[in-house]
C-alpha cells in the first residue's frame, strides 16, 4: 500500500531571503508582512502543483509553534479560514518536530526511537525521540543557535546572508586548523550548547581585541577562507561532540538530524563519521528537506491519525517549551 505520509505532491517555498539580506538576519515585522502577501499565492501554487483542488483536501496542517509570532499567526489564520469554509480538521504541527520528521520521510521506514538533533536559524536542540509525536527536549543552546552563529560570523567576515551556505563555500578554500577557536561547553556536563563565544572569537579576529594592541591581520580572501573554515570546524566539533554524548547517554541506535544547518556538507560528513565510530545509524534528510520547506507538514498525517486536531480557537506558541 502506498504510504500517504511519504508522498510529496508539492512543496512551495516562498523565500524571503532578499528582504532580510541587507539586515544580516530576519526582521520579524518584515517577515510577518511578507507572509501576509505570500500566503494566498503560495496556497494556489501548492494546489496547482499537486494537481488538486480544495475539494480533494482531507485536513489542513499548520505550524503553530515555535517561531515568530506574527508569521505563525498569518499561517494559522489562513489554515483556520480554509477549515471553517470547508469543514476540515485543523492539525497543529510543531516546527521542530516537523524538521525531525523529514528524516522519517527520507528514510522511508520507521526511525524511532532515536536521538534528534535540530540545528536551525532559531534553534539548536537535542531530543529524546520516542516516536513521531513524542519528543523530549534533553539539551539546547544557552545563547545563540548554530544557524544564527553562522549568520553572524558571515556578517563579520563580509559574506552574504544566509551565512551558512556562504561560510560553507568560503571554507572550502580555507584551512580548518588555521585559526585557534574555542569549542564552548565541549566538556561540560549535560547536553546543552553555547555558540555566542565562538561568534565573539571571530569578532576579535576581525576587529581586534578591545584594549589590546595585538595586530589584526588584513582580511584577504585567504584569511576569510581560513576564518570561515576554522569557524565551521569549531561549530561542527560542538555539534558532533554533544550528539555523541546524547547517543551514549540515551542509548538509542539512531541519530536524526534536521534544520537548515544540517544542509552543511562537512557537518553531514562529520556526523556520519561519528555515527560510524559509535556504531549508530545516521538519518539526515537531503539538503533541500533540511532547510524550511512545506513537505515537513507531513507530520500532520501522524497527528491526524492520532486524533490530535485543534479547534478554531487554536493559538500559536512562539517560544520553545522544555518538556521532560
Ligand atoms: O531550518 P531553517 O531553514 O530555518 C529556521 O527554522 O531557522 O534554518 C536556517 C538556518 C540559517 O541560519 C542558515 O544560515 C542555516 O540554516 N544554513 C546553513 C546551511 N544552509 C542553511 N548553515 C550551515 N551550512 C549550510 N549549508
Ligand atoms: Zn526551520
Amino acid at each position: 500500500m502506498i504510504d500517504r505520509r511519504l508522498i510529496v505532491r508539492s512543496s512551495v517555498v516562498a523565500s524571503q531571503i532578499d528582504l532580510h539580506a541587507e539586515f544580516g538576519g530576519i526582521v520579524p515585522e518584515i517577515a510577518s508582512r511578507a507572509h501576509l502577501t505570500a500566503i494566498l499565492p503560495v496556497l494556489d501554487q501548492a494546489l496547482a502543483d499537486a494537481n488538486v483542488t480544495l475539494d480533494d483536501i482531507a485536513a489542513v496542517a499548520v505550524v503553530t509553534e515555535p517561531g515568530l509570532v506574527g508569521s505563525l499567526l498569518v499561517g494559522l489564520t489562513a489554515a483556520k479560514a480554509i477549515c471553517l469554509a470547508r469543514r476540515l480538521p485543523l492539525v497543529p504541527v510543531h516546527h521542530i518536530e516537523a524538521h525531525l520528521y523529514a528524516c522519517r520521510m527520507a528514510a522511508g521506514e520507521d526511525v524511532f526511537p532515536a536521538v534528534g538533533l535540530v540545528v536551525s536559524g532559531g534553534h539548536t536542540s537535542l531530543y529524546d525521540c520516542r516516536g513521531p509525536l513524542d519528543h523530549r527536549l534533553v539539551g539546547s543552546t544557552i545563547d545563540d543557535a548554530a544557524g544564527e552563529a553562522f549568520d553572524k560570523a558571515a556578517q563579520l567576515l563580509g559574506l552574504g546572508f544566509p551565512g551558512g551556505p556562504e561560510i560553507e563555500q568560503a571554507a572550502a578554500a580555507g584551512r580548518p586548523g588555521a585559526v585557534p577557536l574555542p569549542r564552548p561547553m565541549q566538556d561540560a556536563p549535560g547536553l546543552d550548547f553555547s555558540f555566542s563565544g565562538l561568534k565573539t572569537a571571530i569578532r576579535y579576529q576581525v576587529q581586534g581585541v578591545p584594549g589590546s594592541d595585538r595586530e589584526v591581520l588584513p582580511m584577504t580572501p585567504e584569511r576569510i577562507a581560513d576564518l570561515a573554515a576554522s569557524f565551521q570546524a569549531a561549530v561542527i566539533d560542538c555539534l558532533v561532540g554533544r550528539s555523541r554524548r546524547a547517543l551514549r547517554s540515551l542509548g538509542h541506535q539512531r541519530l536524526l538530524v534536521g534544520g537548515g544547518v544540517a544542509a552543511n556538507g562537512p557537518l553531514r560528513e562529520a556526523l556520519g563519521q561519528m555515527c560510524h565510530e559509535e556504531q549508530k545509524v545516521l538519518h539526515v534528510a537531503p539538503p533541500e528537506m533540511c532547510t524550511d520547506n512545506a513537505a515537513m507538514a507531513a507530520l500532520g498525517w501522524e497527528r491526524l491519525d492520532a486524533g490530535l486536531t485543534a479547534g478554531l480557537d487554536a493559538d500559536v506558541t512562539p517560544g520553545l517549551i522544555r518538556r521532560k
